[in-house]
């Protein structure tokens, strides 16, 4: 095995950071591919905790080359907080840290253009950090790309054409005021100048690794069903965060990859609006809420929180070639007496093991559930799967039947230790 991708097979938020942290020891190097710092991996390392948006999790392992590709959007001003966070915390990025220079680049009138279409529009649920807009632009061809931070004439030129556009929107359309060229133009000159020394042909470099038999991890953000494509369309974010993405968003060929590996959430949870068939009632969302800690990482906003949805994941299994999957916040389910599975949907009057594409089928879909008696017992402290109570070992031998997908991984908690193989 030499390349993988690591992608969330639910809607995130799934324990990506923790996973890849732990994959990031077995590589080289770490590569996003997608989104921008609407993301936020966690990785718990003894009394420290990191949060990262921008940056990929491997930068926390000393000596690891970490890129983040030309399918990511980057918000200049969150990519230098967060290298100062690091380097504040004695994590040095110089000579580790590779943005594409076709990346393309987060403004102001993004951030204000996400926020007012979620308040006068019809809500997503956004982030509100910018990455619709900033997306839209690079798909209409307006975008402003790493590599134009560095030519001050192309910079002109194109800013001057966006804000030409973007001010009428503001002013014609939402009644607001818009942006001033020359403060905006100086500002991002400035960050161009900052950021100068980590911007490179990141395509060049990592399919250079490859010859050289380096392996790399692609690091995967949000979630399948968050995939722009394939996910709860229109409750996604703008990006392919599927495995597929993982070839368009760095230029390295999809047969460059060997191994795609899905990070499965023991229940189910969503930040946002949108379908949510599984979704616990009340009592029970508070209470696993609670326990697992369920609350934005980016946005502190509280995650909705259900059953597992193996119509959901199976999705991810087949969109994303998932060859193996970690199972991540087991422990969160320990105190339950009965834990449900859902294995179909009721909708347009049948029963089926596929997600719908229509809207009205996916708000009204009705979960078919099998019910498995729950361990009640602490897994926090186990660290082989055969110490595992009988009943979690049921649970997780259901999924992976359901799923006939291999689990490879479980962790119990938040901490690097508290991971252990199947098998
Ligand atoms: P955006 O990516 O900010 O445009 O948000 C679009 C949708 O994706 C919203 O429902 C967000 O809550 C969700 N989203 C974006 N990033 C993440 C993430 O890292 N974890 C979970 N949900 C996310």
């Amino acid at each position: 095995m030499s390349n993988i991708v690591i992608i969330g097979a639910q809607w995130g938020d799934e324990g990506k950071g923790k996973v890849i942290d732990v994959y990031s020891r077995k590589v080289d190097m770490i590569a996003r591919y997608q989104g921008g710092n609407n993301a936020g991996h966690t990785v718990v390392i003894g009394k420290d905790r990191f949060i990262l948006h921008l940056i990929p999790s491997g930068i926390l392992h000393k000596g690891k080359m970490c890129v983040i590709g030309n399918g990511v959007v980057v918000d200049p001003k969150a990519l230098l907080e967060e290298i100062k966070m690091l380097q504040s915390r004695g994590i040095d990025v110089d000579g580790r840290l590779f943005v594409s220079e076709e990346a393309h680049i987060i403004l102001p009138y993004h951030w204000k253009l996400d926020g007012i279409k979620e308040e006068k529009k019809g809500r997503i649920g956004t982030t509100k950090k910018g990455i619709g807009p900033c997306y839209a632009d690079k798909v209409a061809r307006n975008g402003i790309r790493a590599v134009d931070l560095l030519n001050r004439d192309v910079l002109r030129q194109k800013l001057q054409s966006n804000l030409d556009e973007k001010n009428a929107i503001f002013s014609k359309i939402y009644g607001v005021e818009g942006f001033g060229f020359d403060a905006l133009y100086k500002e991002y000159l400035g960050y161009g100048e900052r950021i100068k020394k980590y911007i490179c042909n990141t395509t060049v470099l990592l399919n250079g690794a490859i010859k050289k038999r380096k392996k790399i991890l692609f690091e995967g953000a949000q979630g399948t069903l968050l995939d722009v494509d394939h996910g709860t369309y229109p409750f996604v974010t703008s990006s392919n965060s599927t495995a597929g993405g993982a070839s368009t968003g760095t230029g390295v060929g999809p047969n460059k990859i060997d191994k795609v590996i899905g990070v499965v959430k023991a229940y189910t949870t969503r930040v946002g609006e949108g379908p949510f068939p599984t979704e616990f009632g009340p009592d029970l969302m508070e209470r696993i809420r609670q326990k697992g800690k369920e609350f934005g990482a980016t946005t502190g906003r509280p995650r909705r929180c259900g059953w597992f949805d193996s119509v959901v994941v199976g999705h991810a299994v087949m969109v994303n070639g998932i060859d193996e999957i970690v199972i991540t916040k087991l422990d969160v389910l320990d105190d339950l007496e009965t834990i449900k599975i859902c294995i179909s949907y009721k909708y347009n009057g049948g029963v089926h093991k596929h997600f719908p594409a229509d809207m009205q089928a996916q708000a009204g879909a009705e979960p078919v559930y099998e019910e498995l008696p729950g361990w009640k017992a602490d897994t926090t402290g186990i660290t082989t799967y055969s110490k595992l109570p009988k009943n979690a070992k049921n649970y997780l031998k259901r999924i992976q039947y359901i799923l006939n997908t291999k689990i490879v991984l479980i962790s119990v908690g938040s901490d690097r230790k508290q991971t252990f193989p199947k098998y």
